[in-house]
């Protein structure tokens, strides 16, 4: 039995909204490139797209009503970038902020924190078609859409995260290309993150000047690497993953520039970014807590032939999650202690942790999720573990709220602690979620 987690820590729930929005045309929004992706014929699965998702930009009143009864004390939802800045820069679509000041006065009238992220990969199209994060124009015009939000938010939103996991926006967008833009161009995704890591840094003294006293920080993406043995060159393999997934995100943020064995596989290759003088300077500004995102990790092993780092994944057994990955809570642990070893945060948020499996509901109507719920218990109680090792862990976001439109994935991987039926739009919340609330209730993770 582990200690109970602090009267004050910060539980709530993510989502993202394109996930869960809806409304992709109404009320003067412009596209985004994922509204571009999916309806792209053979990007989504099953042809889904985020057109309705869990039309919550109809009923976020209801959905914060759930919120309220699962007892979250925050929820952590993007705000769409096109539904504020059509075009992405310039005029204000003032009905798509009026959305987002509603939905933060519900959460406050609530009793819920409003935990608000700027880029969750919705990127307005119009700036797609100049270029996109590839480009230093949408850096300038990331800041001015920051600018706008904070200013109109910054005196009831306490916590604010700039960007959602540059890396999959940078890999999976601009290298790997199953998610929007669909591009596939080594040079450009790290052009990609070192530009979304630069737009970053000059946003949080904007954010700042319109939200004196709110926390401000970025989420990062992490699976820490497993060598497959204790060979030497297995775990230089691993290392050299872990560097160039992780590292090459947290070194710069905190002060350390990009990692030298990584730049200097890059600059062999000729795909290393163009960085100009003071990148580096804004990029390091100092934040309040870092976001983490965890879900799994790997074991790799070396093999000279896999590009770029020399590692190839191995598979190992155990419990995968319906998106194939594997279920390991330790991860976690490992996790929060190493980067709050290496790079020593102030504070340390889990801004997204979660299972997708394939629920079925009972004849009374209950969703008996008792694979997530383990999951949950199993990595609430890891991370316990780390905070009982001086991590200074201040909150936690299960992923998701709602099921949801999973990226590429569409709506068939399920990641919710509520059910949504995705024909009638209907929420139920699942054991998992009812579990949820007595954590949260007594602090005690049973
Ligand atoms: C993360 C994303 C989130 C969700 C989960 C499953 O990479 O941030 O939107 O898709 O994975």
């Amino acid at each position: 039995m582990s200690a109970p987690f602090p009267a004050d820590f910060l539980w709530g729930a993510a989502t993202a909204a394109y996930q869960i929005e809806g409304g992709w045309d109404e009320d003067g929004k412009g596209p985004s490139t994922w509204d571009t992706f999916s309806h792209t014929p053979g990007k989504v699965a099953g042809g889904d797209t985020g057109d309705v998702a869990c039309d919550h930009y109809h009923r976020w009143r209801d959905d914060i009503a759930l919120m309220r009864d699962l007892g979250l004390r925050s929820y952590r939802f993007s705000v769409s970038w096109p539904r504020v800045l059509p075009a992405g820069v310039g005029a204000v679509n003032e009905p798509g902020l009026d959305f987002y000041d509603r939905l933060v006065d519900g959460l406050l009238a609530a009793d819920i924190v409003p935990a608000l992220t700027l880029f969750h990969w919705d990127l307005p199209q119009a700036l797609q078609d100049r270029g996109g994060w590839g480009a230093r124009e949408t850096i300038d015009a990331f800041v001015a859409y920051a600018d706008v939000v904070s200013r109109r938010l910054g005196d009831r939103v306490p916590m604010w995260i700039t960007h959602n996991e540059p890396s999959v926006v940078a890999v999976d967008g601009h290298v790997v290309g199953e998610h929007a833009p669909g591009l596939r161009d080594r040079a450009l995704g790290l052009q990609v993150a070192h530009n979304l890591l630069v737009s970053h840094g000059l946003a949080v003294p904007v954010i700042r000047s319109h939200a004196p006293g709110a926390d401000v920080g970025i989420t990062i993406n992490v699976w820490p690497q497993k060598a497959a043995t204790d060979a030497p060159e297995d775990v230089a393999a691993a290392e050299r993953q872990y560097a160039g997934e992780a590292g090459w995100y947290l070194d710069p943020l905190y002060g350390r520039g990009y990692p030298a064995d990584i730049w200097a596989i890059y600059e062999e290759r000729g795909v290393a970014p163009a960085v100009l003088p003071g990148d580096l300077a804004a990029i390091a500004t100092p934040t309040d807590f870092l976001g983490l995102n965890y879900y799994s990790r790997s074991t790799v092993r070396a093999d000279p032939s896999e590009e770029p780092f020399g590692a190839a994944g191995v598979d190992e057994p155990g419990e995968y999650t319906d998106v194939g990955w594997l279920v390991v809570p330790d991860g976690l642990h490992d996790l929060l202690t190493r980067v709050w070893h290496d790079h020593g945060p102030a504070a340390i948020y889990v801004t997204e942790n979660g299972a997708a499996f394939p629920d079925e509901v009972a004849r009374d109507g209950a969703i008996h999720d008792d694979r997530r719920l383990a999951y949950l218990r199993g990595h609430f109680l890891a991370a316990r573990r780390a905070m009982d090792d001086g991590v200074p862990l201040r909150g936690y976001f299960v992923w998701s709220l709602l099921d949801n439109f999973e990226w590429a994935e569409g709506y068939d991987k399920r990641f919710g602690i509520v059910r949504v039926d995705f024909d009638t739009l209907e929420r139920t919340v699942k054991d998992s979620g009812h579990w949820l609330r007595d954590v949260i209730a007594t602090g005690e993770v049973q």
